[in-house]
Parts: C-alpha cells; structure tokens; sequence
C-alpha cells in the first residue's frame, strides 16, 4: 500500500518540492504590493518575525504529523487519534485546498498571458503610462473568454504534473523550475540594483521606520506569514507523508523557510528598485506587478527580456504551489477512497477548473452576484487567507501541544536529527506564544468582520 502512494526520491527532492509549494504568488506577487502599501521595512520586519515564530512551529508540526503517519491529513489525524472529530483539520485542508486553487489558478492564467504579451510585445506600448497599463489589465481580468482560456491553460499544467505522481510529476518539475526562478531572481536582483537611482528601493524596504508599523500591518503580516509558507490546509503534511525516517525535519523546515524568506526578499528587491529607480508608485496595490511594472520595463536597458523573464519565473512560482493544492485533494481521494492518482486528479482538477472559472467571471460579467458585499474571487481570497488557513494552523498547534503531546512530536523530530533534543518546556511556550497571537488574530478578524472595527486599531 504505502510504495503505492509515491516516495520522494531523495532528502534535497523533498525540499526542493516544499520550497517550491512555499515560493509562489505569496512571495513574488503578494509580498512586495503589502510591503508596498504598509511603509516597506516596517512590514518586513513583523513579517520576519512572524515566520519565526509562528512559522517555523507549525511547519514542523505538519512534517511531523504526516512521516508519522505516511498518510494526508484526514487518515493522518484519523491514524494518531482514531475515531475522534480531529480530522476535522483534514478535511478543513482539503476544503481550503480546493478552495485557494479556485482562485490561484485564475491568476496563475494571468501569469502566463503575461509572459506571452512580455514576450510578444515587450510592453512597448504600456511604456511610462500606467492608466493605459491598468486600462489593459481590467479589460483582460474582466473579459469573459480570454483569462479562462489562460486559466485553463494553466490548470491542464497543473493537472498534468499531479497525474505524473511524486517523484515523476512534482519533484521531477520543482527541480527544473525551482533552480531557474532563483537564476532568474537573482538577475532581475542585480538589474535592478545597477539602475541609477535603484538602491532607494532597497532603502524603502530594509530600513525600518517603525512609526510606521500600524496594528493593521501587524495582522496582515502574520496572515501573510501562513500563506507564504502554505501552512494551516495540510500541504505540508501530504509532503511530508512521502519522507523517509532518514530526513531531518527541523533542518529541512528551517531550509524551506530561508528559502521561501529569501525569494519574497529577492523578488522584492527586484521590483522596488526599478520602481523607485524610474519614479513608480511603490504603493500600487495588488496590481503593481500588472499594472506598473509594464509601464518601467520598456524603459529600462533590455527591458524587453527582462519582463519576458520576470513573469516567466512568477509564472513558475505560482505552477509549483498551485500543484502542492490539487496534491493535498488528489491524495485525500487515493489514500482514503482508494481511488486511482489519475481518476483523483483528473475529476477534482476538473471540478476546481471550472469553480475557478466562475471565480474569473466574478471579476467581469458575474461582479454582481456578491458574497458578503465581496465577489466570488475576493470571497474565495479573503475566506481562505483570513479564516481557513489560520485555524488550520491553530488547530494544528493546540493538537501538537494539548492531544497528541510534545514528547511525541520530539521524538519524531529527532528522527533523522543528530543534534540535541530541544527542551519539551521551551518548544511547549513557543507553540502556545504561537498558537495564541494566532487565535488573536482570528478573533480580532472575526470582530472586525461583524463590526466593522479591529480591536487593535
Ligand atoms: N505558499 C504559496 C504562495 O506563497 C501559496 C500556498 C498556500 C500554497 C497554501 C499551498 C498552500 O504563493
């Protein structure tokens, strides 16, 4: 049974897959527009925090929880705890799996049709003008044909991977693309550090004004914090479930961590320094990668092969997370269905397909129906990133901590480990430092919500 569901083929396979789930639009799209918009360093900074503290712990607990039990999340609570409403966080995962992927594979289009017009036009036309870079982008995300053929094409991509299995289909392409975001990143980088002008961009994101940390900036970075590191619906655990007894988790964690760290570090970089460097706005919003970088890069030396290359490398960010999300609902189905890896994949990466279909027309012909005063997109968006995936992550923490009991996540923690064994006293005070600043920021989230106000301001 357990050689059938698929095994990585070696330590540095496995975090090279888990890196690539971590590194996505989260770090290359997401990070740098609220980093933008929350006075640069200042977020950097609660954002590095944040990782620390309460990433670190729950990525670990969902590495331990699924070598443990070689399953994904529903048989693996299932296994630990039988025959108890723990599953619960399962199949709360599987939901926000499919959930996230709706919207993530819309954009995941817009990655690709971005990549095509950098490749074909070069922004030419976009060139110092972004009404008519943003007049392009709305006209695109709001039409109804185009972005769902882009979606689809990028769904197919993602479908095919998972079919292909764990060593054939995700390791296999985390290795080729995950190497090349990181070249390419790391060009971009040098780039744009050479532009006259470039290094006030580095300023605006490593020099902390701390007048500048508002309470607000202070939730989203935690939120920000899951995202990136895809915590909270179980992807770590199906990773994890494919890992011999020989890996060292808390190594492989902190790798992955540094990792996708870096990237949203690197990616950030890149963009802030040819946006201060040619006088952009650094708080463009969620479409400063779509609607402002368009108009710099045609003004920049090379901007042409540039802007292939930079949407070329957020293209294959978004591919290696979005494959991590049909993974968690394709091995939900072959480990406790029993179903074929090909039948799974094929029938709900066809279902999310067309749910993220009505999720790209929610931004054009269907904006009228709204979900709580938000369209579909923005619903699926804000359930998951606010609610879904930070429960998970507490949830986790409290069964670490208050079911299942540290001494046994150390032991499995030690597996693999060579070092010391961390003190049960001090893991203990940071997972409950953890898991409380996340119920906080739950509750506050709820309150504001139904309130219209934060508690902290
Ligand atoms: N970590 C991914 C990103 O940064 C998104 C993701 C979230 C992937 C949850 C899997 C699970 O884009």
């Amino acid at each position: 049974m357990e050689s059938s569901r698929g095994k990585w083929s070696s330590k540095a396979g496995f975090i090279i897959a888990a890196s690539g789930s971590a590194v996505g639009l989260g770090n290359i799209w997401k990070y740098p527009y609220i980093a933008g918009e929350n006075g640069g360093a200042a977020f950097t900074f609660v954002y590095l925090i944040c990782i620390a503290v309460v990433g670190l712990p729950i990525l670990l607990s969902e590495f331990v929880i699924g070598r443990k039990t070689q399953l994904s999340p529903v048989g693996a609570f299932e296994k630990l705890v039988p025959k108890t409403k723990w599953k619960f966080i399962g199949y709360l995962g599987v939901a926000s799996a499919f959930v996230i992927l709706s919207f993530y594979g819309v954009i995941g289009g817009w990655t690709i049709k971005y990549t095509y017009l950098a490749i074909s036009t070069g922004f030419e036309n976009l060139s110092g003008n972004p009404e008519a870079a943003g007049e392009v982008f709305n006209a695109f995300t709001t039409s109804t044909w185009n972005p769902l053929f882009w979606h689809l094409i990028f769904m197919s991509l993602t479908v095919w991977i998972i079919v292909n299995g764990i060593k054939g289909g995700i390791e296999k392409w985390s290795k080729i693309m995950m190497p090349m975001i990181v070249i390419i990143l790391i060009l971009l980088v040098v780039r744009g550090l050479t532009l006259p002008g470039g290094m006030k961009g580095v300023e605006f994101l490593f020099s902390p004004k701390f007048s500048e940390l508002t309470p607000q900036s202070i939730v989203l970075a935690l939120g920000h914090s899951f995202f990136t590191i895809s915590l909270g619906m179980g992807t770590m655990i199906t990773y994890g479930s494919y890992l011999g007894r020989e890996q060292n988790l808390l190594k492989s964690g902190v790798i992955v961590i540094g990792v996708d760290t870096a990237i949203a570090l690197l990616a950030g970089i890149a963009i802030f320094t040819a946006v201060f460097a040619l006088g952009a706005d650094p708080a463009g919003g969620p479409g400063l990668i779509f609607t402002v970088l368009p108009t710099i890069f045609p003004k920049i030396p090379g901007g042409h092969m540039w802007a292939s290359l930079f949407f070329f490398v957020l293209f294959m960010a978004a591919l290696t997370s979005a494959i991590s999300m049909l993974e968690v609902v394709t091995a939900y189905f072959v480990d406790q269905k029993g179903w074929s890896r090909s039948k799974a994949t094929l029938i709900f990466g066809g279902v999310i397909t067309v749910v993220g279909g009505f999720s790209s027309l929610s931004l054009g012909g269907f904006s009228d129906i709204t979900i709580f005063g938000m369209n579909f997109f923005a619903f699926l968006d804000g359930v998951s990133s606010k609610y879904m995936l930070p429960i998970g992550g507490l949830l986790i923490a409290v069964f670490i901590v208050y079911r299942w009991g540290l001494p046994k996540f150390l032991d499995e923690i030690m597996e693999g480990h060579t070092g010391h064994r961390p003190s049960a006293m001090v893991v203990k005070v940071i997972f409950i430092i953890a898991a409380a600043v996340v119920f906080f920021i739950i509750v506050n989230e709820i309150v504001q919500a139904i309130t219209g106000s934060s508690i902290i301001g």
